[in-house]
């Protein structure tokens, strides 16, 4: 049973303030969060990032907390009416359509909240080994660079997301990234960029700074390059991610388990 739907038991004087309707009609199924995220992908990504992880110009929404207010007519508002003196806009989304994505946004339960089971020493072994995690992902000032640090992964992503993120980590990528006729819409920070020089060699690693004229990536080889495109025969942009799919032979499930259990301490 989710916590919210406890609203429809509070007194209606709660809401004095709010919108007519206090609770969430588009009931939490996997069917309506996809709605609620393709919504929210394409109209809020561009600042909040397209899974609410947070980007350049919005906060994370994954975390459960909200400065606006956490319940659901505190959501719609703040959504409908936008925060004034902020960039953040008020949506002229039908209310339908606003309440799906904030089914979506509930669905990102924090991971540290979630019942996990598996042993998180083991699961701290296996990412610091050196083939694995830490390669790539920092945690508090340690480990590689070319992924996200992931200091605070655990209260920001859900159980769910890493296990999909760990197992086919294009999956979460591709949202929302291209407009329907195929223009490459926003550039997302962490999608994986190619140069291939005009001696054909080819450079491949996570963009950092590009603009018109130069691109600034962050190599596979954990050294920063920087490219004047007019001295490159090719910039490629793929949707996808360097990071590896982890098939069962590489992680088994239960070493899954472990290192869910490990990451849902990072916070
Ligand atoms: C132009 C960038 C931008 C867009 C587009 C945008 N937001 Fe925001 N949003 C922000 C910023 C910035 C804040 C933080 C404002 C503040 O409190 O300082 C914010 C705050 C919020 C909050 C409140 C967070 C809190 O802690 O209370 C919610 C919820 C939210 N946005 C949802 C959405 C949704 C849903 C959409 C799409 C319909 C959207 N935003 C579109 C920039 C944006
Ligand atoms: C070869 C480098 C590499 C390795 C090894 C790697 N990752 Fe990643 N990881 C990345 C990159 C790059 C991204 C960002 C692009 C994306 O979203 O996939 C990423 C993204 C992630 C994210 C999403 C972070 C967020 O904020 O949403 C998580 C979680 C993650 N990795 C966990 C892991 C875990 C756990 C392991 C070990 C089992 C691992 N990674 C191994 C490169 C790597």
């Amino acid at each position: 049973m989710w916590p919210w739907a406890l609203f429809a038991l509070a007194p209606l004087p709660l809401f004095a303030q709010g919108t007519a309707a206090v609770t969430n009609p588009v009931v939490s199924n996997p069917s309506n969060i996809e709605r609620g995220h393709q919504f929210f992908a394409n109209n809020c990504g561009i600042c909040h990032g397209f899974n609410a992880q947070g980007g350049d110009k919005g906060p994370n929404l994954n975390n459960g907390q909200f400065r606006h207010g956490s319940g659901d007519a505190d959501l719609f508002n703040t959504i409908t009416r936008g925060i004034p003196g902020t960039v953040m806009p008020a949506s002229a989304l039908p209310a339908e359509q606003v309440w799906a994505m904030i089914t979506f946004l509930r669905s990102k339960v924090v991971a540290a909240r979630a019942q996990i089971g598996g042993n998180a020493q083991a699961g701290e072994k296996t990412f610091w080994s050196s083939d694995k995690c830490a390669h790539c992902h920092m945690v508090n000032g340690r480990g590689g660079l070319l992924g996200p640090d992931l200091s605070r992964i655990g209260a920001m992503r859900t159980v769910e997301y890493l296990t999909g993120k760990i197992r086919n980590p294009n999956r979460e990528l591709t949202t929302g990234l291209h407009e329907p006729n195929g223009d490459y819409v926003v550039p997302i920070a962490n999608a994986t960029v190619t140069v291939v020089t005009n001696s054909g060699q080819r450079i491949t690693g996570v963009p950092r700074n590009e603009d018109t004229f130069s691109v600034q990536m962050l190599g596979t080889d954990n050294e920063i390059h920087l490219f004047l495109k007019k001295e490159v025969k090719d910039v490629l942009h793929e949707q996808k991610s360097l990071m590896p799919a982890y098939s069962q032979q590489m992680l088994s499930d239960s070493e899954l388990k472990d290192l869910l259990a490990y990451l849902a301490t990072l916070h």
